[in-house]
């Protein structure tokens, strides 16, 4: 075998940060030279409720330490305990848990075409679901996508939020209908209530499911557990990845009734889905979120953060909660200006909007030490 010191042995994925990332707590993130850096990127907006927070980090450890993993072939009182409460947080009647958002949103595809019996899905401009093959069908980024075109489902794809192209389409053929409730990576795109409220409608007339994909959008993020309780429609079926489960790796395929009651034993299965650490984390997050706050804090944040931030580089603050975009004409240099000031915050497929992403917990410090530095930019 050869082995060259031109190839690192872990694989280049996404360009790291310019500095060696060793501990986390709360909103920050410590470097391997003990400097401080606030976190308004959330790991990929996956830290909830906050860097190793000591509720989840007590209820991981207890758990590792009675049972680290089990399978789905035995029951599991911790995962029953996790199903009922995430269905209740959600508002949902069952669920199936895996381990990330790609499967979940391929499971949730896999439901949609197994159940209807057609062979076509439909999704967004500027969607982004994950990089399994339904995931990629769906996901509008070429980049990715098209060295797959021809193993990809036959996908129609609808201009986000618009109600004229919505009520023009034919969902006939179209087995499942997938959407990022505010779409991230496009650049933290929303659409207005009444829009989903007529999708909702157009699924049903069409017999298409509609799912959720609340990978970003879930978990209190926008101030309410999810999306569908935000926009008030009730898909029939939600993903949930990233946030889910504080950090330790999970992923969950929410559904109805009606769903659930026509899905067998063995039609979605995982080894590793549910296993007990992922569910006694998802367990102690859900009571952060509840307990502490957090949804409330998510919103609050938000205002604050819309209030001080008008007449600075930032011309616009877009999305809901913690899920934000600050749209500048600035915003490359603007990144590269935040990081100097040791803030870590998201670009996005749009060039003029960067993402902020942070813990729910987020903390008043932190935002003002953002404001500030973002007030700081010197404008060209
Ligand atoms: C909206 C959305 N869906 C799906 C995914 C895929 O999740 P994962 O990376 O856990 O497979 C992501 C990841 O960024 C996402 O943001």
């Amino acid at each position: 075998m050869v082995k060259t010191d031109s190839i690192p042995a872990l694989l280049p994925t996404y360009p790291p940060y310019p500095f060696l990332l060793v501990r986390g707590e709360g909103d920050r993130v410590y470097d391997n030279h003990g400097q401080a850096w606030w976190d308004f990127y959330g790991g990929h907006c996956v830290c909830a409720t906050g860097h190793s927070h000591p509720t989840v980090v007590k209820a991981v450890a207890a758990q590792a330490a009675s049972l680290l993993f089990y399978s789905a072939a035995a029951a599991i009182p911790v995962r029953d305990q996790a199903a009922t409460q995430i269905t209740a947080f959600a508002g949902m009647d069952s669920v199936f848990f895996c381990n990330s958002g790609a499967e979940a949103n391929e499971n949730a595809l896999k439901v949609a075409l197994l159940l209807t019996g057609r062979k076509k899905l439909a999704a967004f401009q500027g969607g982004w679901h994950g990089r399994t093959l339904l995931a990629m069908s769906v996901t509008d980024d070429p980049k990715m996508t098209d060295p797959f075109a021809d193993q990809l489902v036959p996908t129609l794809r609808l201009p986000f939020g618009d109600l004229a192209a919505l009520a023009a389409a034919d969902l006939s053929e179209v087995a499942g209908v997938i959407l990022e409730p505010i779409q991230s990576m496009a650049g933290i795109k929303t659409a207005a209530p009444e829009w989903f409220q007529a999708l909702r409608a157009k699924c049903d007339a069409a017999g298409a499911l509609l799912i959720f994909d609340e990978i970003q959008t879930g978990m209190g993020r926008m101030g309410m557990p999810f999306a569908a309780q935000f926009y008030g429609v009730r898909p029939d079926l939600i993903t949930s990845a990233k946030g889910l489960a504080s950090g330790v790796p999970m992923g969950a395929l929410l559904m109805t009734a009606a769903v659930a009651s026509k899905l067998k034993s063995g039609d979605l299965g995982s080894t590793f889905g549910g296993g007990p650490l992922a569910c006694a984390a998802l367990l102690a997050t859900v009571e952060v979120i509840v307990k502490e706050g957090l949804m409330a804090n998510a919103k609050s944040a938000a205002d604050l953060l819309r209030q001080e931030l008008v007449g600075s580089v930032v011309s616009e603050v877009l999305g809901e909660g913690l899920l934000l975009g600050l749209r500048s004409a600035h915003a490359a240099a603007l990144k590269k200006h935040l990081m100097v000031e040791k803030i870590l915050v998201g670009g996005s497929g749009d060039p003029t909007v960067l993402r902020l992403m942070p813990p729910l917990n987020v903390s008043g410090e932190a935002l003002q030490a953002l404001v500030a530095a973002i007030h700081s930019f010197p404008q060209p």
